[in-house]
């Protein structure tokens, strides 16, 4: 069975990523290495980083994430900044006020975002494989819910009506961009599996 690294550190994540991965015929392990600068100026870039360097270091395959949240009004900010929208040493909560500020008052036409995942699939001598999954909202004009992580408080979902901050676990890995993502991800494992067994 092919072995695969899983290389992220954020646990919030990685709480996702196992159920949606629970699935695959492949083993799976986590990457326990150094984590590289993300010096990336897209998503593609930034999970293709974090995927090679876990590759390179562990001579296994391994699959990485790295997701934005893209908003129209903010001529598409934060996006690969994220994580460190508020700066350097942000935490989740600093990230969605600043957010919340920049977007006061603006009406709800304005208001239309998408959270975008690249998961980047790399082996050990280099080869790549990346895939993208989306998932269009609103942003609140405060926070809503207390389940999830990140921007989800104010991540409003219209076909589910609700926040992702509002859902269960298993409720957003059936709509998320991180779920749809992965699931590309995973017909491509499926067909390495097949190739190198
Ligand atoms: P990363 O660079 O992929 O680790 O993610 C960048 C930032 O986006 C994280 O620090 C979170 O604030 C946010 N983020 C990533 N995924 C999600 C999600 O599924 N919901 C809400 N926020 C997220």
């Amino acid at each position: 069975m092919i072995e695969i690294v899983v290389a992220t550190k954020n646990p919030d994540k990685i709480r996702e990523i196992e159920k949606l991965l629970a699935g695959v015929r492949a083993k799976f392990s986590a990457y326990r290495g150094a984590s590289p600068a993300e010096t990336g100026k897209t998503l593609v870039e930034n999970a293709a980083i974090k995927a090679l360097a876990a590759a390179r270091a562990t001579q296994k395959w391994s699959i990485a994430d790295d997701t934005g949240l893209e908003v129209a009004a903010l001529g598409g900010r934060p996006g690969v900044r994220s994580a460190r929208f508020a700066g350097p040493r942000a935490i989740y909560e600093d990230n969605v006020k600043k957010l919340l500020r920049l977007m006061k008052g603006l009406p709800r036409a304005k208001r239309k975002a998408v959270f975008k995942t690249a998961v980047c699939i790399a082996s050990p001598d280099g080869k790549v494989y990346t895939v993208e999954g989306r998932c269009a909202g609103l942003i609140r004009e405060s926070p809503d819910g207390k389940n999830g992580f990140g921007y989800d408080p104010v991540f409003y979902h219209p076909p589910s009506k609700k926040t992702f901050a509002r859902m269960t676990l298993a409720e957003k890995n059936r709509v998320s961009h991180r779920a749809r993502a992965i699931a590309k991800a995973a017909l491509i494992i499926g067909r390495l599996s097949i190739a190198i067994s």
